[in-house]
């Protein structure tokens, strides 16, 4: 099998792989990283979002090959319990989640987001979260979080 190489939360990895391997198997099945959740499996919820080269993408129908030296940014390269990520920070101070299933997804499109658009408008927050479904319908507790976290980073 062929061997690829890219940068996973911030350290060079090389693995051998079919190279038509979705990138969410590769990141939990080898890697471990449970951040990333299956949810649908065709790109349609956003549960498996991850951050590739700083845009938010489903690692369910990204075929690992794709990746190959690239950065890829799961929920774990974002923050960690001790030094958790603003964004991370916001969504536990506005409550902005029910069951949780698909946070991690909304977190890394957020993330993509203010890498591009550090002050964003509510209706670009939005938009960057339009395609990640949330069944417990926390979308506008998520939006105020979104909106927090950026408030905060760009406070000087
Ligand atoms: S599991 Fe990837 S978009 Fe739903
Ligand atoms: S918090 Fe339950 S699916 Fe979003």
């Amino acid at each position: 099998m062929p061997s690829i190489r890219f940068r996973l939360n911030g350290t060079a990895r090389e693995i051998d792989a079919d190279p038509t391997s979705t990138l969410l198997d590769i990141l939990r099945g080898q890697f471990g990283l449970i951040g990333p959740h299956f949810g649908c499996g065709s790109g349609e919820c956003g549960a498996c979002r991850v951050i590739v080269a700083d845009h938010a993408v489903t690692s369910c129908d990204t075929p690992v090959w794709s990746v190959a030296d690239k950065d890829v940014t799961t929920l774990e390269g974002l923050g960690s319990p001790e030094h958790p990520h603003p964004l991370q920070r916001a969504f536990i101070a506005e409550q902005a989640m029910q069951c949780g299933y698909c946070v991690s997804g909304v977190l890394m499109s957020a993330a993509a987001l203010l890498m591009q658009k550090p002050e964003p408008t509510e209706a670009e927050v939005r938009a960057a979260l339009d395609r990640n479904l949330c069944r417990c319908g926390a979308h506008n507790r998520m939006v105020r979080a979104v909106l927090a976290a950026a408030n905060e980073m760009t406070v000087p």
